[in-house]
Formats: structure tokens, sequence, C-alpha cells
């Protein structure tokens, strides 16, 4: 009774220029090793569920794309949303539709733009965690040693009891300024909340009934009408209905049965560039090169550039210089933060 929710429908803002709002990253091949991000994903449950229990939620625009690189999925395993509203409409929907299929499924909900180095370790903290869930109504993440004060992850403060691998939670601030993030690392005692959660889909459709009940009447309302051939209507029409708020806001910051398992497992969010950038080697000057390039006195870069046009740099220091689609982005590292600006201001131009 163990299925996985996989959540691919973001657009992936702060990495445009390469990630596109047609061809978000999740579907591309981040890494170069053959295989996009949201591949990854899926293979990494294979020993923890068998493919059918896999389910996939994304926008009905990447339908296609989705089929296209995970082909033994049933249709009825990749939910569509008419609209993106965020992580907490997106895990009702498939909660209330996984509880038709199975009332007593245990889910592990996971990002699509992950990357685990350590697979052994992972499959073994996930199958503790589900184990866990199963016993107790409880709302399980997987916490990451913290390495920067990034802005960008919620932050757990959690009651450090050497003899539980599964700790309950403190406190979880989602998005922290920089001065709370600052602080939170340098106290030692809070760890980066994954994305990844586990929990029993009761649980979690409790919290939801509990915390954000606007949510949970419209899928209650309509949750016959899943896994049958009504389901696309009634759920074009409960999305014009839900408000756009994440999981993390809506629910983990305000429940008090969340528990965490810290997790080494290689894990990084290759969320923005600067992830992409710390994940990869660098040459002797400290910079990251994708592409034809020629470097004059340059330092600490990331220059990811299409095969095809040779790229003459001369004198930055922490940089971006990012190619994709015609589109050319030369950014600060530092500003990363802004990319997603970029973005939607580089869509009004158009
Ligand atoms: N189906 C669907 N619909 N998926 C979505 C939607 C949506 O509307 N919005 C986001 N997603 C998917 C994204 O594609 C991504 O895989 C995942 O949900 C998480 O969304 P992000 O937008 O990347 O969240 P975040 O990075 O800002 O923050 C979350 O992840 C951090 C770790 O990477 C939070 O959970 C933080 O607390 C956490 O630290
Ligand atoms: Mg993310």
């Amino acid at each position: 009774n163990t299925f996985v929710v996989i959540m691919a429908g973001g657009i992936g803002s702060r990495f445009w220029p390469f990630s596109r709002t047609d061809f978000p990253k999740q579907f591309h091949d981040v890494l170069g090793v053959g295989e996009s991000m949201l591949q990854m994903t899926m293979n990494r449950f294979r020993d923890i569920c068998p493919p059918e229990n896999i389910y996939v939620v994304t926008n009905r625009d990447y339908e296609n794309l989705v089929k296209e690189q995970l082909p033994e999925l049933s249709d009825n395993q990749i939910l569509l949303e008419p609209i993106g509203r965020n992580t907490a409409p997106c895990i009702a929907y498939a909660s209330w539709k996984i509880a038709q299929i199975n009332p007593n499924a245990n889910l592990i909900v996971t990002p699509s733009d992950h990357v685990v180095l350590k697979q052994d370790a992972f499959t073994q903290v996930i199958k503790k965690a589900v184990e866990a869930a199963d016993s107790d109504d409880v709302l399980i993440t997987l916490g990451i040693t913290p390495s920067r004060p990034d802005t960008g992850y919620g932050y757990i403060q959690y009651i450090d009891d050497e003899s539980q691998t599964i700790k309950k939670v403190k406190t979880f601030t989602e998005k922290p300024n920089l001065e709370l993030a600052q602080m939170f690392l340098n106290s030692g005692d809070f760890v980066w909340n994954s994305g990844i959660f586990i929990w029993n889909v009761q649980s979690i459709m409790r919290a939801f009934r509990q915390y954000l009940p606007e949510i949970s009447e419209i899928f209650e309302e309509g949750a016959t009408s899943l896994n049958t051939p009504k389901e696309p209507n009634f759920i074009v029409k409960a999305y014009s209905h839900c408000r756009n708020i994440s999981i993390d806001y809506g629910i983990m910051e305000k429940v008090d049965n969340v528990y965490v398992v810290l997790a080494d497992i290689g894990w990084s969010d290759l969320g923005t560039w600067n992830s992409l950038y710390t994940i990869n080697e660098k040459d002797e000057a400290g910079n990251v090169v994708g592409g034809d390039v020629l470097l004059y006195d340059t330092k600490n870069c990331i220059i990811k550039t299409p095969k095809d046009r040779l790229v003459v740099v001369e004198g930055l220091e922490g940089y971006i210089v990012a190619e994709h689609d015609n589109v050319l982005m030369i950014c600060r590292l530092s500003e990363e933060q802004k990319v997603k600006e970029f973005m939607s201001d580089a869509k009004s131009k158009k």
C-alpha cells in the first residue's frame, strides 16, 4: 500500500532561461546523464513500490511530455491540472484520488527537480519513514543538513532525541528572510525541508480538513467522480475554486504532528543556478562550463550556452551566463533570486 506522488507541474522560473513555460526544467536532462529530472525521480522509487503505484501530477500542457518520458504510466496515473495552484491543491487532488483506490495508502510525495546521489541510503530512509507513517498519525519530511543560509527553503527545528530516528518537529519556517536563515544556520538546530513528504493518506486528508478546509471540501464533494470518466470535468471546476497555496505554508507550518527524519542522501534541489553551480565540478578558476567557451581572467562563473555557439568571456567573477532558445541572460550569481522576475518581465515584453 505504498504510493508515490511526483509533483511535476512547476514552471521552474528560477532556472530561466533554461527552464521555459513550455518545457520546464523537470523535463530536461539537467545533469547531462541521459535522463530527465522526472525520469530520475521515477527511477529513484523502483525498489520502493511497483510502477503502477506511481502517480504524476502535472499541468495538462505537459501531458505529452510526461507520456513520452514515462511511457509505462497508464492514463489514470497521470493527473492533469488545468492551472497551477501550487503544491497544496496538487497534493489534495492526488490524496483524494488515491484514497478512492486504497484508503490505507501510505504516500510519498516528491518534487521532480531534485538530485539524490546516495540511492541506497534514500531507499532505507524512505522505508523507515513509511513504516512510521503506516502506524501513526504523523506527517514526515526528510531533513537535510543545511550548508548555506538559502532563503528558498523551509527550515525545521526539531527535538534532538538521539534514541529516535523519527524526530518531533518544534517549528517549521517556510522561506525565511536572509537574516533569519542566517540565524537558523548559525544555531545548528535546524535542517532544511527536502520537500519529500511521507504520510498516510488519512493523515494528510485530516490535516487538510483542519487547516485548508476550503480545499478539502472541494475534493470531498467530488470524490466519487475521481477515477471515473467524470474526473476531468470535476477537476476543471475544482481548480477554478482552489486557492493558490503551497503545502508548506498551508499545512506544514501549522500542524503539530510533523516529524523529521535526518537524511544523508546526497540531496540537492536543482532549483536554481547556484544549486547547479554547487553540485557541478569546477575548473581551477572555479568555473562551471557547459558549451564551447573561451575564458580569460574569469572566476567562479557558471556558463551554459548552446553547443553550436562559441562564447568568449573576459573579466567576469561570480556570474551566470546562460543562453537557451533565443534568450541570453547574464546575471550575478548572488542575485539569482531575481531570475524569476526576469522571466515574467521577458514574457510581458513578447
Ligand atoms: N503539479 C504541480 N502543480 N506541481 C507543482 C506545482 C503545481 O501547481 N507547483 C510546484 N510544483 C512542483 C514543482 O515542479 C516541484 O517539483 C515541487 O512541486 C516543489 O515546488 P517548488 O516551487 O520547487 O517549491 P520550492 O522549491 O519553492 O519549495 C519547496 O521545496 C524546498 C526544497 O526544494 C518547499 O517544500 C520548501 O520547504 C523546501 O525546502
Ligand atoms: Mg523547488
